[in-house]
């Protein structure tokens, strides 16, 4: 119910901007989403998302990345928002973005890609792959927090500052807080530079190798 109160209430600001009005966009801070009721069970929750229209990113989409993988996985990897590819298959990760991203889960961690859970923080491509913004995040949070709760990993490695920022509300830059372990009570985190970056800054693909033997030290313990 409130989920169909707040899409109601959504189209109503979208009319009166259309008529002229003029709004700020909401700050974090200011939205309490996670208590949105959502469905308990992922086939539920993936419909209710591919019926998503709450932000802007919805009119520009062509399909909507829930996400995929292992549903019982012990880690999850979180991105940013889906590409070009992504928008037009409907699956995450599967560009040049994702092509790494499998090497570095099946060369690295040697696990096949379908044994770990595969998510963004935002469900639909930002036009030109611009950063999503933050109503665009926040409004979208609650289902990846959803698919957090259903899913239970021990581990959740986030791609990139995007991805950082939104699951951890912490603006530390990612070049400072990469390769850390983060307490986040049910699971640990574990920021990592985006697999876009490591495309175009290849001497950080260090760092990312070191963070991954990180991932699969801790994947092995306990
Ligand atoms: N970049 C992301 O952050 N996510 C995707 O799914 C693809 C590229």
């Amino acid at each position: 119910m409130k989920n169909l109160h707040n899409a109601l209430l959504l189209k109503q600001l979208y009319m009166l901007k259309e008529m002229g009005y003029r709004y700020t966009d909401i700050v974090p801070s200011d939205i309490q989403e996670d208590n949105i009721i959502l469905p308990n069970d992922m086939q539920e929750l993936k419909k209710t998302v591919l019926n998503c229209h709450l932000c802007e990113l919805s009119k520009s989409r062509h399909k909507v990345v829930f996400g995929e993988g292992n549903e019982n996985a012990e880690l999850m990897f979180v991105g940013e928002g889906p590409g070009a590819t992504e928008d037009s298959t409907g699956r995450p990760f599967v560009g040049r973005a994702g092509e790494l991203l499998t090497k570095m889960i099946e060369n690295v961690l040697y696990i096949k890609r379908n044994q770990v859970y595969i998510a963004n923080i935002v469900k639909c491509r930002p036009p030109g792959n611009r950063v999503p913004t933050a109503e665009e995040a926040m409004t979208c949070r609650p289902y990846l927090m959803k698919q957090i709760e259903l899913i239970s990993p021990r581990i959740i490695v986030t791609l990139g500052a995007t991805a950082y920022k939104y699951l951890s509300s912490d603006d530390t830059p990612i070049s400072k807080v990469r390769g850390r372990v983060i307490d986040m009570g049910s699971y640990i985190l574990i920021p990592t530079f985006h697999p876009s970056y490591l495309l175009r800054n290849p001497s950080a693909k260090k760092e990312a190798f070191k963070d991954m033997l990180l991932v699969k030290n801790k994947m092995e313990s306990e």
